[in-house]
């Protein structure tokens, strides 16, 4: 599969070329060097496939037109200087001693020094300046793109050769490790590996991928953000993570072969696992469900019926709320209000849940109206300010020149 031509993309999105030049501006303010590398990362949204990636399911990601932009150039000694320009705070350390900081921003930067030198790389130290346009705790991934963009720069700063792949596994691994997030490829991959205009289907136990087109004319993305930030969500993600794993464990002594919940049935589930433990039966049941529901989306998406994909969004939404139990009552109450209203496609909620945002597929005429409408029922019923955003899929890590 080959991919997008990572190391001279030009930032063509007017919004990202101003935050570029932001942080290069900001970069040559504080450090010497005037001519720093710049990156773009950016978050991602999934269409369909949540909670399947770390079960080795699909997931249908895409990279977004909100990213975080990296300023980043050697020093010729082994210390670090980064600056979170959007936080208006700053990190010193060592290359050669890497713990956890209190400001915790550092540790997604940390955990991927850290990877890339149990691979056996070598690296000096950096200054560094970083930014971005991607709303933190709305579920769009914001982390990966920060690991991402670090692994890349440090990547061409350093000249390490890594492929996009291993960037996306020690990044992920960063999270895993150093952090201390039991999250899946998706996100990684999604930002690294996106395509303008395309959405990919990955297949998490594989890793093979296919980009499908999407440029639907007159559909948008649209994310309602409900302002709730996911807190529950890391000590619950991993919940179900163990819980899912229990549902395998009670499929294997009959069947050997299956090492995930990629390899298991209905008909499995039902006999071993629904008889033992109702709670792990529905959560096994949603991601099994999931998967073949994915398969059947992008059959969808390549014959046009985005009126068929979209139920399938609705269907996700409820399985994710009923029998895996990571919504919470603004996030159905968003894709409630949106059921039945002729211009939303499909909705339901996205990423790893308890707050964030929904995902919907909305006819480019009729977004004022709906905005207009929900803004005030939303406030009215939780208490809570709505926030919008369009999505535009675009292109993965990359270079920017300015
Ligand atoms: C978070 C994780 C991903 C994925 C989603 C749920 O975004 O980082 O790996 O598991 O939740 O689909």
């Amino acid at each position: 599969m080959t991919l997008p031509d990572q190391r001279t993309m030009m930032n063509t999105t007017g919004q990202s070329a101003s935050l570029s030049s932001r942080v290069k501006e900001k970069f040559q303010s504080l450090f010497s060097d005037d001519r720093p590398l710049l990156v773009r990362s950016p978050g991602r949204v999934n269409l369909i496939g949540e909670h399947t990636d770390y079960n080795n399911g699909f997931v249908l990601p895409a990279a977004i037109d909100k990213a975080i932009c990296m300023a980043v150039s050697a020093r010729a000694d082994k210390e670090l200087h980064i600056v979170s320009m959007d936080l208006d705070s700053s990190y010193h350390g060592s290359i050669d001693r890497l713990e956890r900081s209190p400001l915790h921003w550092p540790d997604y930067l940390l955990g991927v020094i850290q990877q890339i030198q149990t691979l056996g790389h070598e690296l000096g130290g950096f200054n560094c300046v970083f930014g971005g346009d991607i709303p933190l705790g709305a579920g769009m991934s914001s982390s990966a793109a920060l690991e991402c963009a670090t692994a890349f720069a440090l990547n061409e700063v350093f000249e390490l050769r890594l492929d996009p792949l291993t960037m996306v596994k020690l990044s992920q691994k960063a999270e895993n490790v150093f952090v201390g997030v039991q999250c899946g490829i998706m996100d990684q991959f999604a930002s690294m590996f996106g395509r303008r205009n395309h959405v990919i289907r990955l297949d998490c136990q594989s890793l093979e991928y296919v980009y499908f087109p999407f440029n639907t004319e007159g559909i948008r993305i649209v994310l309602l953000d409900s302002n709730v930030k996911h807190s529950l969500a890391s000590s619950e993600y991993n919940t179900r993570r163990l819980q899912c794993e229990a549902g395998v464990r009670l499929v294997q002594p009959h069947y050997p072969k299956v090492s995930s919940l990629r390899d298991v049935t209905l008909p499995m589930l039902e006999t071993l696992v629904a008889p033992v433990d109702a709670l792990v039966y529905r959560r096994c049941r949603y991601v099994v469900e999931e998967n073949a529901r994915l398969l059947a989306g992008t059959e969808d998406l390549q014959q046009g019926d985005l009126e068929a994909f979209g139920r399938k969004m609705f269907a996700s939404h409820e399985g994710l709320s009923r029998d895996y139990e990571v919504s919470c009552e603004e996030l159905d109450f968003l894709v409630d209000q949106v059921k039945g209203d002729p211009g939303v496609i499909g909705a339901r909620m996205m990423g790893g849940g308890f707050g964030g945002c929904t995902i919907n597929l909305v006819r480019e005429e009729t977004i004022d109206a709906l905005v207009e409408r929900l803004t005030p029922l939303y406030r009215q019923a939780m208490d809570k300010e709505l926030k919008v955003y369009i999505g535009r899929i675009e292109n993965g890590t990359s270079l920017v020149i300015i």
